[in-house]
C-alpha cells in the first residue's frame, strides 16, 4: 500500500483499482480538454501572501454552509454513477461526509436511490437535480426528496445537451458494463471490483428505474434519459421548479456574470459556480478566472460556491479569497472512493482539510471567515 499524502496519490490507486472505462469516465474533460486542464491550471498562477509572526494557533475552519454548520467549507459535489466506482458507492461518500462534517450531494443518475442513502447514512444530505421533461416524474422525485429528509436541492443548468467526451465513446461506457470483449477482460483484470459488485444488494440508479413511467429495466433507463434533458430550460421553468420544491436552492453550472445576475432574480439561496469539471463547454473559461466577476454581478451577499479544478487545501482557499464562500469537490473525493471506498474518501476530506489548515496557518489567518482578498497578491484579487 503507496504511503498517501495528497490526492494525486488517491488518482493513481484508483486509476489501478477500478475498470479502465469507470476510471476514464472520471478524469476526462469534454472534446479537447482544454477547459479540463485551465480549471487546474488557472489556479497555479493566482498567489497567496505569506504573512508572519502573527500568533496562529487557534485556527478553525468551521463555518456555515446555506446556513449549515460545516467543520470546513467544503461539500461533496453530485457525481453519476459513484456505485460503478465502489459498490454502494453513494452510501460510502455520504457517510465519509457526514463524519467529516460537510455535505454530501447525491445525484439524480446515482446507482443508490434517494431512500437508500437516507435509510443507510440516517443523515440529512443534499439531493442534485437535472430540469427534466417528465412533470410527474419531477414531482414525485421531489416528493421522493422531501420524505428523505434532503435539506438542500441542487438544480444543474449546464447539462440540458451531453458534452462529447471522446475516451467514453471509446471505451463504449454504459453502466452497467456492456459485455463486450474489451469489457470483459478489463473487469477481469479488477477481480476485486468484480466480486464486490456482485455482492452488491442494491438496485442500479435506484432514483429512476422503477420509478419514471415506462422504466422498469435499465435497458429501458438510457433511451428514458436520453430524452429528458430539456432542451427548452429557460429561466421561467427554473424559477418553476424552484417553487414547486419550495426549500433551498442551490443554482449548478453558471459560469458567466449575466448568467449570474439573472439567477440572482430567481429567488435562488446560492449559485454554485461551475463548468461541470470541464466536461460539458470545451472552451470555456475556468471558474477561478470567472468567479471574480460573478461576484461583482450578484453583489456580497449571496452564498457563492466554487467547483471545478479543486483538488487541493490551497486551491480552495484561493477560491475562497476571489470571492467563494465555499467550494465542492467532485474527483477529488471519487478518486477516494474508487481507490478505498470509504476509507478512501475519509482520506481525501483529511487531506484537503489539513492542506486548508496549514495553508490558512501560513498565510497568517486564524479563522476562516478571515480569509479574504488580502491573502492574495494585488494582481490576484481579481477585482
Ligand atoms: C460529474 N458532475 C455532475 N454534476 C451534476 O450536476 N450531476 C451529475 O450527475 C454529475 N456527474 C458527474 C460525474 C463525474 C464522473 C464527474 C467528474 C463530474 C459534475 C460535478 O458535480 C462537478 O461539477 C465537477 O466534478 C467539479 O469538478 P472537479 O472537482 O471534478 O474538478
Amino acid at each position: 500500500m503507496p504511503v498517501i499524502t495528497e490526492i494525486e496519490d488517491l488518482r493513481r490507486l484508483h486509476r489501478r483499482r477500478v475498470p479502465r472505462m469507470f476510471y476514464d469516465y472520471v478524469d476526462v474533460g469534454a472534446w479537447t480538454g482544454s477547459t479540463y486542464r485551465a480549471n487546474r491550471a488557472d489556479f497555479e498562477r493566482i498567489l497567496l501572501r505569506q504573512r508572519v509572526a502573527r500568533n496562529i494557533e487557534a485556527r478553525s475552519l468551521a463555518t456555515t454552509m446555506l446556513g449549515q454548520p460545516v467543520s470546513m467549507p467544503l461539500a461533496l459535489a453530485p457525481v453519476g454513477l459513484l456505485g460503478m466506482q465502489h459498490p454502494d458507492g453513494e452510501i460510502l461518500a455520504a457517510r465519509a461526509a457526514h463524519s467529516a462534517g460537510v455535505p454530501f450531494t447525491l445525484s439524480t443518475m446515482s446507482m443508490c436511490s434517494l431512500e437508500d442513502v437516507a435509510a443507510a447514512t440516517g443523515a440529512p444530505f443534499w439531493f442534485q437535480l437535472y430540469t427534466l421533461r417528465d412533470e410527474e416524474f419531477l414531482d414525485n422525485i421531489l416528493d421522493r426528496a422531501r420524505r428523505a429528509g434532503v435539506t438542500a436541492l441542487v438544480l444543474t443548468l449546464d447539462l440540458t445537451i451531453q458534452g462529447q467526451r471522446h475516451k467514453d465513446l471509446k471505451n463504449r461506457m454504459t453502466a452497467p458494463p456492456r459485455l463486450t470483449l474489451p469489457n470483459l477482460i478489463d473487469i477481469a483484470l479488477h477481480p476485486r471490483w468484480a466480486l464486490g459488485m456482485l455482492g452488491t444488494r442494491r438496485r442500479s440508479f435506484g432514483n429512476i428505474v422503477g420509478h419514471a413511467r415506462g422504466v422498469d429495466s435499465l435497458g429501458d433507463l438510457m433511451d428514458w434519459t436520453a430524452r429528458q434533458f430539456d432542451q427548452r430550460l429557460d429561466w421561467a421553468r427554473v424559477e418553476q421548479i424552484i417553487r414547486k420544491w419550495g426549500g433551498p436552492v442551490i443554482l449548478k453550472g453558471i459560469n458567466d456574470p449575466e448568467d449570474a445576475r439573472r439567477a440572482l432574480d430567481t429567488g435562488c439561496d446560492a449559485i454554485l459556480v461551475s463548468n461541470h469539471g470541464g466536461r460539458q463547454l470545451d472552451g470555456a473559461p475556468s471558474t477561478i478566472r470567472t468567479l471574480p466577476a460573478i461576484r461583482r454581478a450578484v453583489g456580497p451577499e449571496l452564498p457563492l460556491y466554487l467547483d471545478s479544478g479543486v483538488q487541493s487545501g490551497q486551491e480552495a482557499l484561493k477560491a475562497i479569497a476571489r470571492g467563494a464562500n465555499g467550494v465542492f469537490v467532485g474527483r477529488a473525493f471519487t478518486y477516494g472512493l474508487g481507490a478505498m471506498g470509504q476509507k478512501g474518501v475519509e482520506t481525501a476530506l483529511a487531506i484537503l482539510r489539513r492542506e486548508m489548515d496549514i495553508t490558512m496557518a501560513l498565510c497568517g489567518v486564524n479563522d476562516i471567515k478571515d480569509f479574504g482578498p488580502g491573502c492574495l497578491w494585488p494582481n490576484d484579487r481579481g477585482n
